[in-house]
């Protein structure tokens, strides 16, 4: 599990091992647009201000991965204890 912290509230949310970013999101009342749900698609795109992710999805190319920038949340989860993203 990790921390997804949304930058626009401050607001930390806990992601536990077997949801993704985007169902805490979703649950939480966080709206995010979102389509394929398996990392395919791009919909899902979100900023990374801090944290390292883990890349799960199979759209970013090696450089977007490499630079920790950006992460499709439907799948991709952290490599440490928090995220913070543009939300
Ligand atoms: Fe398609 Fe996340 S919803 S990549």
């Amino acid at each position: 599990a990790f921390d997804v912290e949304l930058a626009a509230t401050g607001r930390t949310l806990r992601v536990p091992a077997d949801r993704s970013i985007l169902d805490v999101l979703g649950e939480a009342g966080v709206a995010v647009m979102s389509s394929c749900e398996e990392g395919t698609c791009g919909t899902c795109e979100t900023a990374v201000l801090a944290g390292e992710p883990d890349h799960r999805d199979s759209v970013l190319s090696e450089r977007e991965r490499a630079s920790g920038r950006t992460l499709m949340i439907c799948v991709s989860r952290a490599r440490g204890d928090r995220l913070v993203l543009d939300l």
